[in-house]
């Protein structure tokens, strides 16, 4: 099976898969469809954390079992051969006399890792690995980012100038980017499990962080996560609303009464420490991998991202570029706190893509840390 080509049928079971993120994490978002005699017979998707999975769900939408004899299924990732929330869907698969299983990609999680492909191999059913890889590697990033480092994929938007700033020396920041490209941005809050901003950010815009459309309330509501390492905030701002979740991360600096305030307004606190009593980056996102959280996208400001970035924890950039010049060296820089000394070693985007959002343009690329 050629690496560049994808069937009809494998991006039919991406499109099921899509469906999923983020509410199967941190399970990876997977689809599964059967085939037989060329006909699509059953579907399935990943169900929420704890349900079945894509594999179960479609062999689960047959209602002949007998029909299953000899028929194909198609899956985005491969098959669990473990028990955990669920029983192992390689039995399933197995008992269900399927001929043929097509993967595209193998599971990275060291539970699976080829121990399904092997399992199935084993009891003589024919199984083809690559179908659809390159997609469905782009579509999992963020869950074999996790698997493989233990640490959260993070991403992060800014809306920029064409001279790079994201606020005047003012901070003032509404709009710069139009409004297409901030409905883009809701579409990307509703993709995530977390939404990370920093705490200036909160005082001086006092967003919402919610996913929209049309001002309404989309029905996935990511996490909110602010970084304020002194306990700064009121709970009087946007973000300690009832419409999502919201989770600071403090140090021991900030005060015990502060952090009763938060709890009483229906929010969380986790105490990250770190000798400066500012938040040590690394260790909040080991902290966050542990509790399941596989995507968090960040929103800014310009020192978060950088400090991100200085950790080399920054995977994926979005920048929305207007064309508008704001012309002070006081205003609000895209990404800050590199101190890069030479444009030989400035860090580079690399898989870029460019695309006009009316007069914006999105520059969208992974970082490249070499
Ligand atoms: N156009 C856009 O896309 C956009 C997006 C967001 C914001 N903005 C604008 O950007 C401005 C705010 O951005 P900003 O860059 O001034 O501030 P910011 O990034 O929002 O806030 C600074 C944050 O960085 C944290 N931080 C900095 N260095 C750190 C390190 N080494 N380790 C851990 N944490 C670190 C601080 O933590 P502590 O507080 O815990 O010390 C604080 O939470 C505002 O004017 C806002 O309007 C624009």
């Amino acid at each position: 099976m050629s690496h560049e080509s994808i069937s009809h049928f494998m991006s039919e079971a991406m499109k099921l898969a899509e469906q999923s993120i983020p509410f199967s994490s941190p399970n990876p978002a997977v689809g599964a469809v059967i085939v037989k005699n060329g006909k699509i017979i059953g579907k399935g998707k990943t169900s929420p954390f704890g349900g079945r999975h894509a594999e179960a769900n479609a062999i689960r939408s047959v209602h002949d079992k007998n029909y299953l004899k000899g028929a194909t299924l198609y899956c985005t990732l491969e098959p669990c051969s473990h028990s955990g929330k669920t029983p192992p869907c390689t039995t399933a698969i197995i008992e269900s006399k399927f001929k043929n299983v097509i993967i595209a990609l193998k599971d990275p999680d060291s539970q699976v890792n080829g121990k399904g492909i092997k399992q199935l191999r084993k009891a003589n059913i024919q199984v083809i690995i690559g179908d659809g890889s390159n997609e469905v590697n782009n579509q999992l990033m963020s869950y074999i980012y996790h698997r493989k480092t233990g640490l959260p994929f993070f991403s992060a938007k800014l809306a920029s100038t064409l001279d790079g700033k994201i606020a005047t020396m003012k901070n003032d920041s509404k709009w710069i980017s139009n409004n297409a490209s901030r409905n883009r941005v809701h579409k990307f809050r509703s993709k995530v499990d977390a939404i990370l901003v920093g705490s200036k950010t909160v005082i001086i815009d006092n967003p919402f962080l919610t996913a929209r459309r049309n001002g309404k309330l989309l029905k996935n509501q990511p996490l909110r996560i602010v970084i304020d390492s002194k306990g700064q905030l009121s709970t009087n701002y946007n973000i300690f609303n009832n419409d999502a979740e919201t989770l600071v991360v403090t140090t021991d600096a900030s005060s015990k009464k502060w952090r009763k305030q938060i709890e009483k307004a229906g929010h969380s606190f986790i105490i990250i420490d770190d000798k400066l009593k500012q938040v040590d980056l690394l260790k909040f996102a080991q902290s966050m991998s542990e509790l399941g959280i596989m995507h968090i996208h960040v929103e800014g400001g310009g020192q978060l991202i950088g400090a991100l970035m200085h950790h080399q924890l920054i995977i994926k950039l979005y920048l929305f570029i207007a064309p508008k010049i704001i012309g002070n060296q006081k205003a609000i820089n895209m990404i800050d706190g590199l101190n890069i000394e030479k444009v030989s070693e400035a860090l580079k985007l690399i898989n870029t893509s460019y695309e006009f959002i009316k007069q914006d343009i999105l520059i969208a690329g992974e970082v490249d840390y070499k």
